[in-house]
C-alpha cells in the first residue's frame, strides 16, 4: 500500500493516485484488506473503491456513535445497490420511516422467548435431513447445512415446505450471491436492462426466487381461515397506524426475500466453519461430545437443552469471531455528522468491518488461535460493546440473533453427536470467501461415521 497523505479530515487518504483506489485488494481478499487497513492506518482511515471514497473506523467507541448514538444520522442502502435489487425494500436494505414500521412489526416474532416455539421444528428438519446421511459416505457439508438451514427458515417463518424445491432455490442463490458480489464491487456497473449473459443469469435468478415467495404469498392469501403462528401472517395481518393499510404484495415480497436472504446462508456458513475448526482441534471435539452426551444423552436438542449447552455456544460464538458471517457493511450519513472529533459530511459513507476488532490483540489474547474458552464468564461483557459485533449493533443489528444461535446450537449438536466429520483426505485448507456473506471457499467435503 502507498504511504497515506491527509485529507480534509483528520483520517489518512489510501491510494489516492491509483484509478480504483484499492478495489484490487478488496476484491481479492475482503478480510485482508481491512486487517492491512487497521494495521497501517490505524483506527480510522479514508480508502476508495472505484470513484467512491469510504471512511474505515476500527475505534469503538466511534464505531458506537456511527451504529447506536447516532445511528438517526446514517442510512444502509446507498452503499448495497445491487443487492437492492434483489431484497427491495425488504428489513435488510430499507431506510428511515419504513424500516422503523416494519422492524417494530417483525421485531415480536424474534424475541428470545418467542424463538423458543421454533425449536422443535429446527430438531425436526435436521433430523429429517439426517435420515440421508449414511455410515462412511462422502459429503458436501456446506450444501447439506445449506438445506438443512433454507428449510427451517422457510418452514419457521412461512410454513413453507421448500424440500421439492431446493436444488432450484439452491441453485438461484448461488447465481445471485456470485454476480451481486460482483456487480457490488465492480468499478462499472452495467444496468441490468443491458442483456449481458450475467445479466440474464442474474435476472433470471431473481425471477425464480419471486415465482417462488409470490406462490408461497398466494398460498396463504388463499387459507385466510387457518391461521398459522408465523411470521407472514404477522406481516400479512399488520396495518399502518396512520393510514390502516396493510402490505401490499410487492413489500410481503421484499420482506419474504430479506429473510430468506439474511436468514439461511449466514448460518449455513457458520456452522460449516465451525465443523472446519472442530475437525482441525480435537480437544474441541472432544470437549464437545462430552457436553453433548452429558446433557443430551443422544436425543435432539430442545430449547430447554440450549442453557446447559455453553460450551457448543461458545464454539460458535469463537466461530463468528474469526468468522464472521456479516464481515462488511455500510452507513451513509444523511446530514453533516460529528463522530468523535472526525468531521462527516452529508453523503460520506462508512464501510464498517467488524473482522479487525475480532483479531485485535487489545481485546483477544492470541487472536489467531480458536480458542472456544475465552468467551467463558461472559468475556464479551468486560471489553467495549464495539470490540465484538458478529451480530451488528444499534437499530440495524441482527434481528434473527437469538434465531441463529438456538439453530446453530441444535443442528451442530444434532450432527456432532450422532456423526463423526473429517475432511475427504488431501483437501485443501478451507479459506473464507467475500461474498455476500463470508463463505467457505470451494465448499468443505467431509466422510461422515456414526459414532
Ligand atoms: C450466524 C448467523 C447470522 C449472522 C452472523 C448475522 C449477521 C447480521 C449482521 C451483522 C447484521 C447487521 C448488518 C448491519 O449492521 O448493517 C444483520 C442484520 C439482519 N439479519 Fe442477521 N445474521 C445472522 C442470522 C440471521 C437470521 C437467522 C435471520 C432471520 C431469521 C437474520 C435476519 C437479519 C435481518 C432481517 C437483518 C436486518 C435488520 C435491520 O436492518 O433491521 N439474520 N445480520
Amino acid at each position: 500500500m502507498p504511504q497515506p497523505i491527509q485529507s480534509d479530515s483528520n483520517a489518512a487518504y489510501i491510494n489516492t493516485t491509483i484509478i480504483g483506489g484499492s478495489l484490487k485488494e478488496f476484491r481479492d481478499d475482503a478480510l485482508g484488506f481491512f486487517l492491512k487497513l487497521h494495521k497501517q492506518y490505524g483506527d480510522r482511515s479514508i480508502f476508495r473503491l472505484g470513484p467512491k471514497r469510504f471512511h474505515a473506523i476500527f475505534d469503538p467507541e466511534l464505531l458506537k456513535e456511527v451504529m447506536v448514538t447516532k445511528a438517526d444520522l446514517f442510512i444502509k442502502s446507498a452503499t448495497f445497490g445491487e443487492i437492492k435489487r434483489f431484497t427491495g425494500e425488504g428489513l435488510v436494505l430499507s431506510d428511515g420511516e419504513l424500516h422503523k414500521r416494519q422492524r417494530r412489526i417483525m421485531q415480536p416474532r424474534f424475541t428470545r422467548g418467542h424463538i423458543q416455539h421454533y425449536a422443535e421444528k429446527m430438531g425436526t428438519i435436521t433430523d429429517e435431513h439426517l435420515q440421508q446421511w449414511k455410515h462412511g459416505t462422502t459429503r458436501e457439508l456446506t450444501e447439506d447445512l445449506f438445506g438443512i438451514t433454507f428449510d427451517i427458515i422457510a418452514q419457521t417463518m412461512f410454513s413453507f415446505d421448500s424440500r421439492d424445491r431446493l436444488d432450484r432455490i439452491g441453485r438461484a442463490y448461488e447465481v445471485i450471491n456470485r454476480i451481486a458480489t460482483e456487480k457490488l464491487r465492480a468499478l462499472i456497473r452495467l444496468p441490468l436492462l443491458i442483456p449481458t449473459k450475467q445479466n440474464r443469469a442474474y435476472t433470471n435468478a431473481i425471477e425464480t426466487l419471486n415465482e417462488i415467495v409470490y406462490e408461497v404469498i398466494a398460498e396463504r392469501r388463499k387459507q385466510k381461515d387457518s391461521p398459522k403462528a408465523d411470521l407472514l401472517e404477522g406481516l400479512m395481518a399488520a396495518v399502518d397506524e396512520t393510514d390502516g393499510t396493510g402490505m401490499d404484495d410487492a413489500q410481503l415480497r421484499d420482506e419474504l426475500m430479506a429473510i430468506f436472504l439474511a436468514g439461511h446462508e449466514t448460518t449455513a456458513n457458520t456452522l460449516a466453519f465451525a465443523f472446519d475448526y472442530i475437525m482441525r482441534h480435537p480437544h474441541v471435539e472432544e470437549k464437545l461430545t462430552e457436553e453433548w452426551a452429558c446433557v443430551l444423552k443422544g436425543k435432539t436438542p430442545t430449547a430447554d437443552d440450549y442453557s446447559s449447552l455453553p460450551f457448543t455456544q461458545n464454539v460458535l460464538w469463537e466461530t463468528l469471531r474469526l468468522r464472521p458471517a456479516g464481515y462488511v457493511t455500510g452507513r451513509t450519513a444523511t446530514a453533516d455528522v460529528m463522530i468523535g472529533d472526525l468531521r462527516v459530511r452529508k453523503g460520506e459513507s462508512f464501510m464498517i468491518s467488524p473482522y479487525p476488532l475480532h483479531m485485535s490483540s487489545a481485546y483477544f489474547e492470541d487472536p489467531h488461535v480458536f480458542r472456544p474458552e475465552r468467551f467463558e464468564n461472559d468475556y464479551v461483557k468486560k471489553i467495549p460493546m464495539l470490540a465484538y459485533f458478529p451480530f451488528g449493533a444499534g437499530p440495524r443489528s441482527c434481528i434473527g440473533n437469538h434465531f441463529a444461535m438456538l439453530e446453530m446450537v441444535i443442528i451442530l449438536a444434532a450432527i456432532g453427536q450422532r456423526f463423526q466429520l473429517r475432511h475427504t483426505p488431501g483437501h485443501p485448507e478451507v479459506l473464507p470467501e467475500s461474498l455476500l456473506t463470508l463463505s467457505p471457499k470451494g465448499g468443505i467435503r467431509v466422510t461422515v461415521s456414526l459414532r
